[in-house]
């Protein structure tokens, strides 16, 4: 079929746009490893974290399986690598001791998957006859742009929790000064567009768009903060049995867990943390940070409050009730600025909660859903109804279950093409690497 010429510019305007976001990811990817030693880039920091050298090889071997192979046909063919780089392969424990490429090697090694990437993407023809090109050509680009940018904030996880003289980066993002908020906001039953249709951006556990019938509910307006906390740490909140799921109350005996991950004492009542290697009191304004689902739960039952669903997390941050229509951000349909939200990494911390008043709120007025820290949900993860396994199985379906606790929202860390109102992020209950921590919810 000939191309129409209006088409044609349409899909060279596009190919220009992933080119540039592709290599700007890119970019950012060897900055943040470009003040890490060698030796802290071979070395695993935490039982639960690859060496970051691994991330870095497996971003380019990522781009090669899924892309160059999987949907083009033209993989490098060094099979070796395939192995070394699957993470359903090799446990964590195992990564240091495989044959990983040094920083040289995957540098070269990534340079070449991406050669070959821009190449196939210069060739490609959207009118074509593979299904995958056709529907999906701009949605596997866009879909390892997101890995290279959701294994950015994994690296960044990994750096938090190294010890010794730690990262130590420099922040290039001035924060706002923001001011919790102490009430809830009333979200009024009815139903709502949950997940989304989107075939350019969404992954495939975002889709399909179903409509929820949520109960009303009332949710915190801001994420619950350090000073909040501090009261049910020193309340004795982690003695009290009747306050925590039973595995939860399992999980902090045999773990001597007794506060937020990072934070320790220097004097009774005198709280510090410690981030990236930079020793620091606790902010009191700022969000809660490093706590797992099961602290969460007990803090919000302390609370007389609970973690609010999965659905009344996206109804509350993308509904717009007036318009009966569904917002991509809280703030509407454009993206995110340094005005809406905390995202994109180079401030290093969260900001204050209720920094991004008014222009972060949601149609209901909730404020800091995306960005500063991701918040751990009630809901279990759990297929959509009419899902199905894209661009094969095995992204997200064999994560489903009751194992894996959803998180919403994105965290400072996490880049703009990675974080939108659908985004669903998972990890166990007792986990706290992540840049996370949590709102609460009660009924109406
Ligand atoms: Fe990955």
């Amino acid at each position: 079929m000939a191309t129409i010429p209006f088409m044609d510019t349409k899909i060279e305007r596009l190919k220009g746009v992933l080119v540039e976001q592709l290599t700007e990811a890119r970019q950012r990817t060897r900055w943040l490893l470009s003040t890490v030693s060698e030796e802290d880039l071979y070395r695993q920091h935490d039982p639960i974290m690859s060496p970051p050298i691994w991330d870095y090889g497996h971003i380019g071997n990522y781009e090669e399986l899924s892309l160059l192979e999987r949907a083009f046909g033209k993989g490098l063919s060094n099979r070796a690598l395939y192995d070394i780089y699957d993470a359903s392969l090799h446990p964590r424990e195992e990564r240091p001791s495989l044959a990983l490429l040094d920083r040289e090697g995957a540098d070269s090694y990534l340079d070449a998957v991406r050669e070959a990437a821009l190449g196939a993407l210069e060739a490609a023809d959207p009118e074509g006859e593979d299904p995958l090109l056709r529907d999906g050509f701009v949605f596997v680009y866009h879909m390892i742009l997101q890995h290279e940018c959701q294994h950015n904030e994994t690296m960044l996880q990994t750096l938090q929790l190294m010890r010794g003289e730690g990262y130590r980066p420099e922040a290039k993002v001035e924060l706002p000064e923001g001011t919790p908020k102490e009430e809830m906001v009333h979200v009024p039953g009815g139903p709502f567009v949950m997940g989304t249709d989107d075939g350019a951006w969404a992954l495939d556990n975002e889709r399909l768009a179903h409509e929820v019938e949520v109960a009303g509910f009332h949710l915190d307006k801001t994420p619950v903060t350090n000073r909040a906390y501090l009261e049910f740490v020193e309340g004795g909140g982690y003695e009290r049995e009747e306050l925590w799921a039973a595995a939860g109350w399992a999980w902090i005996q045999k773990e001597s867990v007794s506060a937020p991950k990072h934070w320790y004492q220097r004097e009774p009542h005198s709280w510090w943390t410690q981030r990236f290697g930079f020793d620091e009191p606790l902010s009191p304004d700022a969000p809660v940070v490093h706590v797992s689902f099961y602290e969460a739960d007990a803090y919000a039952r302390w609370a007389g409050k609970r973690l609010p669903t999965e659905a009344e997390w996206e109804k509350a941050a993308s509904w717009d009730p007036e318009s009966g229509t569904k917002r991509l951000f809280p703030w509407g349909d454009d993206p995110p600025t340094p005005e809406r939200a905390n995202l994109d990494q180079l401030a290093f911390k969260p900001a204050a909660v209720g920094a991004y008043y008014p222009a972060g709120a949601s149609a209901y007025g909730v404020l800091g859903m995306i960005g500063d820290v991701w918040e751990w949900t009630a809901s279990d993860f759990a297929a959509y109804p009419g899902f199905e396994g894209f661009p094969y199985g095995e992204y997200s379906e064999v994560f489903f279950g009751p194992d894996y606790k959803v998180l919403r929202g994105g965290s400072w860390a996490t880049r703009l093409h990675a974080i939108r109102n659908t985004f669903r992020n998972w990890d166990y209950p007792i986990r706290r690497q992540l840049f996370v921590g949590f709102r609460c919810a009660r009924d109406a």
